[in-house]
């Protein structure tokens, strides 16, 4: 299976970083967004982002035009129909990730590859909404992605080998370190690292520190690049939340409860809670 072009769905942090890896890696790129305004500020972020490559001598300036040359928008899931690989991007919602399976299914080309980068849903539930349940694959990226190594691909029941085969091979020419999981809720990152960012917010909810210090803490104690709480507002608190109770509902264990705070930030709109967090 030879994969030329790439489309992507969700034009967000996410999306635009796989748009941009998939470019970089020489696939021709269609960017979708109901939004048109958010498909412009994605490119504007795909731009600054090769730049400050270019100017980290990481990449060759003719690599970031080149890039740029092969990513076109559009905002009709049908202007993905010549794709190979389509990776769906959407936010994380299981309806919604549905719908838009269901919609992928009537548009893209028989033999396309159709993987989604959530973070958590199952893979095999998604391939139910669609007839070709074999093309079906989870390839979860990493944010922020033109920088983390890792992609970690994941199989549904019934996705074939060709599938996994030409998914892997397609991560690893964008760069990326593969490891395969199964279908599991939060596959194998998500499943360690939401219970430790749960777990620091419950910290802060419980008094036993402020927020500065619970970061402070993890960054020099365990040698983390970001403390957990700055890496939660990073990642998005809804996302986090919606991440949460996926491990929670479908491994049914009490241990993965969301924090109450951490639901009550997400119910109150915020975005921060490093900012904003003094526990209670
Ligand atoms: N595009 C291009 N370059 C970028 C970039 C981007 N979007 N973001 C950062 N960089 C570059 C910077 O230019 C810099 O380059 P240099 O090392 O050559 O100077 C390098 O990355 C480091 O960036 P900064 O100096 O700005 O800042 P930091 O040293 O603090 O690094 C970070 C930023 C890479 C985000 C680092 O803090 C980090 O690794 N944090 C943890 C990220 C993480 O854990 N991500 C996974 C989240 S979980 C997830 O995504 C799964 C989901 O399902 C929830």
């Amino acid at each position: 299976m030879t994969i030329a072009s790439c489309g992507v769905i969700g034009s967000g942090q996410m999306g635009s970083g796989i748009a941009q890896v998939a470019a970089v890696s020489g696939l021709n790129v269609v960017l979708q967004d109901i939004s048109a305004a958010q498909l412009e500020r994605a490119l504007s972020g795909i731009s600054r982002s090769l730049d400050k490559l270019v100017s980290k001598e990481r990449i060759e300036a003719s690599v970031r035009d080149a890039a740029l040359g092969r990513i076109t928008t559009t905002t009709e899931v049908g202007g993905l129909a010549s794709c190979d690989l389509i990776v769906e991007a959407a936010t994380e919602n299981e309806a919604l990730k549905l719908q838009i399976f269901e919609q992928l299914d009537a548009v893209a080309k028989p033999g396309a590859i159709l993987a989604t980068n959530t973070s958590s849903i199952s893979i095999t539930r998604i391939a139910a909404a669609t007839q070709r349940p074999e093309s079906v694959v989870g390839m979860h990226f990493f944010n922020p992605v033109p920088i983390m190594k890792l992609v970690e691909v994941i199989r549904g029941l019934d996705t074939s080998d060709a599938t996994y085969e030409a998914t892997r091979a397609a991560a690893e020419a964008m760069g990326k370190t593969v490891v395969v999981a199964q279908d599991a809720p939060g596959f194998i990152v998500n499943r360690i690292l939401i219970p430790m960012l749960n777990e620091a917010v419950t910290a802060l909810h419980e008094g036993v520190a402020s927020a500065e210090d619970i970061d402070t803490a993890m960054k020099l104690g365990t040698n983390q690049p970001m403390g957990p709480l700055t890496l939660m507002d990073f990642i998005g608190l809804d996302t986090v939340l919606a991440i949460a109770e996926v491990l929670h509902t479908n491994l049914g264990d009490p241990r993965y409860r969301p924090c109450p705070l951490l639901r009550q930030y997400v119910a109150a709109g915020r975005l921060d809670v490093v900012a904003d967090g003094t526990g209670v």
